[in-house]
């Protein structure tokens, strides 16, 4: 508590009530709603509660797509972000590389309006789309990246997660696995002959994922990485 009250003085707005701010703390409203937006990646991105908080593993995720698509590509490049959630993979992802395409889709169109917003607040050009998985998409693209909800029924998650943030942006079915099942599958239409799909996962969900991604991809280089605590929490598919 002690830590969110300074994190509220640090961050709430200028003009913002500090006490009405800690009386929503007391509450359990988590300190990045309060304030309103979060830095991620150097971006200022609005939240609400339609959409995720930006976590720092997924800064992490960014940092390494963006090696590997220097190693692959030049950078005009097609990207897709499934389940954009307020946009904050994509608005990264196109800062680092203007010249490249980026669509953020997402099935919420709540969180697609926060998306566009940050986008427009960012100065960057996305076309942010409802789409369901692929439901949308007639594009193809040298990179997908993903961070979808991949939490089960019955998994630890602190309550301040439970009672605050989208369940949308939170469960899936098929023991957390339905994501990565249905974009592994169907990802071959919408890619390039050379590609990379960057995927954030569960902790303990590495070797589930692994199987999957070799079935559809026996050719391509697949990679898991760990996180800055040495967690498993990624996996990327390369065709050279
Ligand atoms: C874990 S959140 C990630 C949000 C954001 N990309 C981030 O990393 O902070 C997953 C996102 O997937 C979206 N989502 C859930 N079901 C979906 C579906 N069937 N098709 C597309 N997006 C979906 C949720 O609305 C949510 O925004």
């Amino acid at each position: 508590m002690k830590e969110d009250i300074e994190y509220l003085k640090k961050y709430l707005h200028p003009g913002e009530d500090l006490s009405k701010a800690i009386k929503r703390l007391e509450q359990g409203e988590p300190v990045q709603y309060i304030v309103g937006d979060v830095n991620f990646y150097g971006n200022i991105i609005k939240v609400n509660n339609n959409v995720l908080i930006p976590r720092p593993e997924t800064e992490e995720l960014v940092e390494k797509t963006s090696v590997l698509i220097k190693e692959l590509f030049s950078d005009n490049i097609n990207i897709l972000d499934i389940g954009t959630g307020s946009g904050c993979i994509s608005i990264a992802l196109k800062k680092i590389f203007p010249n490249s395409i980026v669509e953020g889709i997402d099935i919420s169109e709540e969180a697609l309006e926060i998306a566009k917003d940050n986008a427009t607040e960012n100065n960057v050009d996305i076309n942010f789309y409802q789409s369901d998985i692929f439901s949308n998409i007639n594009n193809k693209y040298d990179c997908i990246i993903s961070n979808p909800p991949y939490l089960k029924e019955g998994d630890y998650i602190m309550d301040i997660v439970k009672n605050n943030e989208p369940h949308l942006a939170l469960y899936a079915e098929e023991k957390g696995l339905y994501f990565y099942k249905i974009i592994l599958k169907e990802a071959n239409k919408y890619l390039r002959e050379r590609f990379i799909i960057a995927l954030e996962i569960g902790e303990n969900q590495k070797e589930d994922i692994l199987k999957i991604a070799e079935q559809y991809f026996p050719n391509a280089n697949i990679i898991s990485d760990k996180d800055l605590r040495k967690l498993d929490r990624f996996i990327f598919i390369i065709q050279k």
